[in-house]
């Protein structure tokens, strides 16, 4: 237990962006600090959240509407939050997270055209003034994000969604982090996996920098 906050880090980025592979760097050079970090993803985080992820990415038997969509996204991070979420950061863990409501925007905003004061009205009901300290958005063109996504083999309801959803979301994605530069890293995913991670950290320096290099540690 820490008397200070943890901070709250999300990941974001279109199918196929390498998101996985940066999930376990940032674990690592948190622990390397001797920062204690818990990973966790959105939809989910929860076993109720979890439920509700099946429910959205998979067990559909009728066409789910974005509304009914967007509300079960809302509920599942109403769980996340009070369950796991703001606990870990109470007590001082850093909380790294796949996908947040950043992806809400982008994917239920651009992608199934809601309109995005709705989201925010929801946003603030379920999260009040709660925001991520750092969101990483790894990106890269479509086409090469679903074509590494297909090789991961079945496709959930998303993504098997057409080119033009996709492109949406990218484009959603990269309008807020340019809107909210202050908040938002936008990492390369083309590159090389060894300059992602670069890039990874010195955002993470950049932007919670103190409280990182404060820690000490070496990778
Ligand atoms: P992923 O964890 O493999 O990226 O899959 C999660 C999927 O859920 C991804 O296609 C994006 C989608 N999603 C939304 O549509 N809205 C959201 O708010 C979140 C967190 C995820």
């Amino acid at each position: 237990m820490s008397g200070t906050r943890g901070r709250f880090i999300t990941l974001e980025g279109i199918e196929g962006a390498g998101k996985s592979t940066v999930l376990q760097h940032l674990q690592s050079v948190l622990e390397a600090r001797g920062l204690t970090s818990l990973q966790t993803r959105e939809p989910g985080g929860t076993p109720a959240a979890e439920q509700i992820r099946e429910l959205v990415l998979h067990g559909i038997q009728e066409d789910l509407a974005p509304d009914a969509e967007l509300l079960l996204i809302f509920a599942a991070r109403a769980q996340h939050l009070a369950r796991v979420i703001r606990p870990a950061l109470d007590a001082g863990t850093w909380v790294i997270c796949d996908r947040f409501t950043d992806a809400t925007y982008a994917y239920q905003g651009a992608g199934r055209a809601l309109p995005a004061t709705r989201i925010a009205e929801l946003e603030q009901l379920v999260q009040g003034d709660l925001r991520p300290d750092l969101t990483l958005l790894l990106d890269l063109p479509v086409a090469t994000g679903l074509q590494r996504a297909r090789t991961r083999g079945s496709s959930d309801r998303f993504e098997s969604e057409q080119l033009a959803f996709h492109e949406r979301v990218r484009a959603c994605y990269l309008q807020r982090a340019q809107q909210d530069s202050a908040r938002f890293a936008v990492i390369d995913a083309t590159q090389s996996v060894e300059a992602v991670r670069v890039a990874v950290l010195a955002a993470l320096q950049e932007k919670t920098g103190a409280a990182v290099l404060a820690a000490g540690g070496t990778s």
